[in-house]
């Protein structure tokens, strides 16, 4: 805890300086830090970094942050809030000499200590985790942290060897569904497209937990549970395996067949479908699972076409997409047990109706080019059936 407090300090007032002077450098293309005009610094306003962490991160593509921002986010998120807008109402009151002064002393301030590495603030944020005195607020506050944190790929592979994927996996059976949602998407991060933190994670046994977690009545926990179990079977076959072992294609099939479910989970259900049938036709050394050709859960695949939701009618055509292209799935199912004809020729209609619409045209445009492709697949699938029994 020394490292926090002797940070303090010079945190909040390296924050304060640089808020008052982030105005100025949001337009600025030349990037890091500099340091403003008096005039300019003491016309700017205290504009405290809007917290993002909250925002559905799932798909994002942001490629981490620098190692001021890191502070900078740390130095705010641990200040009172009125504590800084009297410093920085000080720094606005103070004349161009002083402010000059204050500037070097900032400076010298900062090299003495130097950034604390992101490691550093991992340890820290794991050592809060591991504080079971701490308050539910710091706890949450150091999983957003985290959360930031474990999306560079070295933090993540950094995230074991300090201890933290144990502990952060803990958190997944606390009793506070906010603290499970926050560790699930944690792991799901530092998962995503990175091997080694996958084996870690399914070493540690979390998969069974994150799957149960995705059954949950607390929508965003299901969510960021699937977004998590996504992540850790992606291209990884050891994964997948322990989730068949796990029941995992009936939990797949329970929430695709279900209406009663929110549309953002199923959507994210049948993108790890379509995930996993497109894993197997690259892997065709490995057998195919039946389950993909089971007719009752094609048909309820089949059926999400005709949902309310278009960006579901989307994911489920990808998921068709790769189902049709498996060695095991039959056309005549599709055609008869699914109704995919009918299915895909309703889909064409209410395309060329949104298509009218300038808002939804581009798209609709989209969607349509892809739902003519199924139909293409179906029909050579439908053929060759055809041309055997002929
Ligand atoms: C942008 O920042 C550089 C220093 O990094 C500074 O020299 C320049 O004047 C700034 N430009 C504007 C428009 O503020
Ligand atoms: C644990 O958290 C409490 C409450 O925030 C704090 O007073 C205490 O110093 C912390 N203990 C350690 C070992 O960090």
């Amino acid at each position: 805890m020394e490292l926090r407090s002797s940070w303090m300090v010079a945190l909040t007032l390296t924050a304060v300086m640089v808020t008052a002077v982030t105005a100025d450098r949001s337009n600025n293309k030349s990037g890091g830090l500099y340091w403003s005009t008096a005039e300019e610094e003491a016309q700017a306003q205290l504009q405290p970094r809007v917290d993002d962490s909250a925002v559905d991160a799932d798909f994002d593509a942001d490629g981490g942050f620098s190692s001021l921002d890191s502070m900078l986010q740390w130095a705010l998120g641990h200040s009172d809030p009125d504590q800084l807008k009297e410093a920085a109402k000080e720094v606005q009151g103070l004349n161009p000499s002083d402010l000059n002064k204050r500037r070097l002393e900032i400076k010298q301030l900062m090299e003495e200590l130097k950034t604390p590495s992101d490691a550093q603030l991992m340890k820290v944020a794991i050592l809060d985790l591991k504080n079971s005195s701490l308050s539910l607020e710091d706890r949450h506050r150091a999983m957003e942290e985290l959360l930031e944190l474990v999306e560079p790929i070295d933090n993540a592979n950094d995230l074991n060897k300090l201890g933290g994927l144990a502990v952060v996996i803990g958190e997944l059976d606390q009793s506070d569904s906010e603290t499970r949602k926050m560790a699930a998407w944690i792991i799901g991060k530092a998962s995503q497209n990175n091997p080694l933190v996958q084996k870690q994670v399914l070493e540690l046994g979390a998969l069974s937990k994150l799957m149960k977690m995705v059954k949950s009545s607390f929508v965003e926990e299901a969510i960021k549970a699937i977004y998590a179990v996504s992540a850790l079977l992606r291209n990884n076959i050891a994964g997948q395996e322990m989730f068949y072992e796990e029941s995992g294609e009936k939990l797949l099939q329970d929430i695709v067949s279900d209406s009663s479910i929110g549309n953002r989970l199923r959507i994210r259900a049948v993108v790890l479908l379509g995930d996993l049938a497109e894993f197997q036709l690259g892997n065709t050394d490995k057998d195919e699972r039946p389950f993909f050709s089971n007719r009752i859960f094609l048909k309820s695949v089949v059926d999400l076409t005709s949902a309310a939701d278009l960006h579901l009618q989307e994911k489920a055509l990808i998921a068709i997409k790769s189902l049709l292209r498996l060695k095991t799935t039959e056309a005549l199912v599709f055609k008869d047990f699914c109704g995919l004809d009918a299915a895909l020729e309703r889909m064409r209609q209410q395309l060329q109706d949104l298509m009218v619409e300038e808002y939804h045209r581009d798209y609709a445009m989209d969607v349509e080019s892809l739902r003519s492709e199924v139909q293409l697949i179906f029909q050579r699938k439908l053929e060759k059936v055809t041309r055997m029994t002929a």
